[in-house]
């Protein structure tokens, strides 16, 4: 292999390698981006849904309960989970790609029926009392999510209307019927309230980020192999090979009378001073054996 293909190889292999590397790490610094980017916004999202209907159930519920005649039950001014489902409802035409459910493994409204992963999840904060959140990555129908989830857990005045349904507000019983969302039990839990952050749009524009770095440095690599590969052939590979013929011929007592004509500053100039010495000695001792 010449000296120019060695050369442009492992050049060639190294700066490819350190392009693979650059983009990799390019990757998963987008990658951690994005995901600390879904975390603040989950954060946010989940903790407003959240506060709401906190303030829903400490200033508005009791005084609603006052004003309400008993046994009757308007869902939008009286029950927590159907104003978070309302606001959410508005929140996630402003903002799709969100999504909160509160996730319940045997719900009045099935809509909120919970997924596998979600029953797991539930059932989990059902075993570890202690643990009042979690968050992580999930996947859904294929599609990264970032995900935050608080546990529900069953109070004694819940059972007023997830008890029995011959407990139940009787508008509550005609509304969701009798077939689900009752029978739960106190300390029970029963639900999850989970925000989902898509990961999707940032998880692709990483990896095109990533893609468009390893083609750009690919390119730059490429052009850049072509300048070195110019400069090893006209600055080292011409000039040796001129040396290589010109000291043939002098091996030969050859153009004898011929400079070599290389005046390049550097180490093949040197070279082709001290070859250039040799033809003017071998001519010279030509010379002179010829005049014996
Ligand atoms: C006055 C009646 C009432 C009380 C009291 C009540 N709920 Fe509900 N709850 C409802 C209704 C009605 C829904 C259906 C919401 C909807 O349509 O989205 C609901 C929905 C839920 C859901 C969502 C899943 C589902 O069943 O659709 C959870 C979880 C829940 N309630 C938990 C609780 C807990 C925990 C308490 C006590 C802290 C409680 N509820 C107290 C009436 C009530």
């Amino acid at each position: 292999m010449s000296i120019r293909v060695r050369f442009i190889v492992i050049i060639g292999i190294l700066s490819m390698l350190a392009c693979v590397v650059l983009a990799y790490a390019s990757y998963q610094f987008s990658i951690k981006n994005a995901m600390d980017d879904a975390k603040t916004q989950g954060a946010i999202v989940f903790n407003m849904i959240d506060s709401s209907r906190m303030y829903f159930k400490k200033s508005q519920r009791p005084l609603v309960a006052e004003l309400v005649e008993d046994d009757r039950f308007y869902p939008e001014i009286m029950s927590g989970f159907v104003m978070t489902r309302g606001v959410w409802e508005i929140f996630e035409k402003r903002f799709p790609g969100y999504v909160f459910k509160q996730a319940t493994i045997d719900p009045l409204y099935p809509p909120n029926k919970a997924d596998d992963d979600e029953r797991k999840l539930i059932e989990s904060f059902g075993k570890n009392k202690e643990m009042k959140n979690t968050e992580g990555v999930m996947a859904k129908n294929g599609k990264q999510y970032y995900y935050f989830a608080r546990p529900i857990e069953v109070e004694g005045p819940c059972l007023r209307c997830h008890g029995t349904p011959e407990e139940a507000p009787k508008d509550q019983v005609e509304i969701y019927g009798t077939d689900h969302g009752y029978d739960w039990s106190k300390g029970q839990v029963v639900s999850t309230a989970i925000v989902y952050v898509p990961l999707e749009k940032a998880m692709k524009a990483a990896k095109k980020a990533a893609t468009s770095l390893f083609a750009m440095g690919a390119a730059g690599i490429v052009i850049l192999m072509g300048v070195i590969w110019f400069f090893l052939s006209s600055g080292v590979v011409a000039p040796l090979a001129k040396l290589q013929e010109k000291t043939t011929q002098i091996s030969l007592g050859k153009e004898l009378d011929e400079e070599i004509g290389i005046h390049s500053k550097d180490e093949i100039g040197d070279l082709a001073k001290a070859i250039d010495r040799l033809r003017i000695s071998t001519a010279k001792l030509l010379k002179r054996c010829a005049g014996k």
